[in-house]
């Protein structure tokens, strides 16, 4: 049986990386593209071997540089690729910067879309075509949110991925093509984007442990948010495809959890009270907030048969053991062995080994010389 093709859009993201993963493992074609600021910012597949992938029809991997604000750029990739599923994961990912670029961000994120399944019209293409849509469509609708719930957005991301959710589902009613929307809730992991909150509290969290930031700036603490793991939320993705029908599924795992809780947990885990180390500032408030996010997942249940196994705790573990590995090596409190794997717990242990190291008043490091980077460091203080 010939291979399926499969296109990414968003490829070097978060989701586009694990995607990529899961296709290439599951014996697809495949493709992607990046745009040129993208390159060479592109950590999160460089594992896929870009460079050294042979560029044949059927080299199981390489990129292109396309842009969803160029109609040019998207035809050519589908001209060339011919792909058999799209997977449109390409955006202005950040609801907080939408409001400071609202033109551009409706530009790629609205407008983007358009561009793609007005090619796929057009050139007749045989192809499935997956929207990620996203649950800041809900805006200030009250929770549990499910494909019924009213969509009131609040920023100009959720109005713009709102419109590319209407736009997938005109595609698909007036024209007939196979093209599904993933309303997916928020999913984080260890490659998620530094300026999400998820992130840069369990980065900042590790960036303490180590020495190297004494707070985490933070704005609103009150908003809840249902947090997965973006491996399992790539899977809905591909599953939402290999349904009989396009549809439109909300991806979730059914429970919602506070920033303020989420701080908790992370700083929880190294035996730290939170409340030494963060601060609340204006410059992270939104002009406009989503209050609660929570996802009744139900409908992928029971028709795709798709259910997360992450929940809030594991992923908050996760992501801190990840930053603790990566800035105990890079600054030498740990060697690097590429080819040793070790549990997360065991970077956990290390962390909070080095907490109690920590002084008592606030924020103020005890440069004792653990780390030869330290040591240099304080050599020159
Ligand atoms: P991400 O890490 O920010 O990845 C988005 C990717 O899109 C980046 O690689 C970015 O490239 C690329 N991109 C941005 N503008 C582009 C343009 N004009 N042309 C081509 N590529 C462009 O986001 P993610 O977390 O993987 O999310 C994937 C998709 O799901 C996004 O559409 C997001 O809006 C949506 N979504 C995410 C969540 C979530 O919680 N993660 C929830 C619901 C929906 P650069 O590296 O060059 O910026
Ligand atoms: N980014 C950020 N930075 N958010 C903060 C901060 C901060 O310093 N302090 C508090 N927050 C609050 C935000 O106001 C928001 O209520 C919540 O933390 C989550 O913010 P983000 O992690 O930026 O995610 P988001 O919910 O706005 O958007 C994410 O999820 C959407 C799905 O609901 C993104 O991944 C979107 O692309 C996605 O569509």
């Amino acid at each position: 049986m010939e291979k399926k093709v499969a296109l990414i859009t968003g490829i070097g993201g978060q989701d586009g990386s694990y995607l990529a993963e899961l296709l290439l493992k599951k014996g697809y074609i495949v493709r992607g593209i990046i745009r040129r600021a993208s390159w060479p910012n592109t950590k999160r597949i460089d594992h896929l071997n870009i460079e050294r992938s042979k560029e044949s029809a059927v080299a199981p991997f390489f990129i292109r540089y396309a842009d969803l604000s160029d109609a040019i750029s998207i035809r050519a990739v589908l001209e060339e690729f011919k792909p058999d599923e799209i997977y449109n994961l390409a955006s202005q990912s950040h609801v907080g910067i939408s409001f400071k670029c609202p033109e551009s961000t409706l530009n790629f994120n609205a407008l983007g879309p358009l561009r793609i399944l007005d090619a796929i019209r057009d050139m007749k293409l045989d192809c499935k075509y997956y929207q990620a849509s996203s649950s800041e469509m809900f805006g200030i609708s009250p929770p549990p949110q499910n494909e019924e719930t009213p969509m009131l957005p609040q920023s100009p991301y959720g109005i713009a991925k709102l419109a590319a959710f209407h736009t997938t589902k005109m595609y698909r009613n007036a024209y007939g093509i196979f093209a599904s929307n993933g309303i997916l809730f928020n999913h984080e992991s260890p490659r998620r984007g530094l300026n999400f909150v998820t992130k840069k509290i369990t980065r900042g969290i590790a960036d303490i442990i180590v020495g190297n930031k004494k707070k985490i700036v933070l704005g609103n603490l009150d908003a809840k948010r249902d947090w997965g793991f973006s491996k399992e939320y790539v899977e809905a993705m591909w599953k939402i495809l290999q349904h009989d029908k396009p549809d439109d599924f909300v991806i979730s795992t059914k429970e919602t959890h506070t920033v303020r809780e989420f701080v908790e947990e992370g700083f929880n885990l190294m035996g730290l009270d939170w409340k030494n180390f963060v601060e609340v500032s204006d410059m992270y408030k939104r002009p406009a907030e989503v209050p609660v996010l929570l996802g009744d997942s139900s409908k992928a249940e029971k028709v795709l048969g798709w259910k997360p196994k992450t929940k809030f705790k594991e992923l908050v573990h996760m992501m801190v053991a990840y930053d603790l590995k990566e800035r105990m090596e890079q600054l030498g409190y740990l060697p690097i062995e590429p080819n040793v794997k070790k549990s997360d717990e065991f970077y956990i242990e290390k962390g909070r080994e080095l907490a109690k190291k920590l002084k008592k008043h606030k924020w103020q490091i005890e440069l004792d010389g653990t780390s030869p980077f330290l040591q240099e460091r304080k050599k020159n203080l």
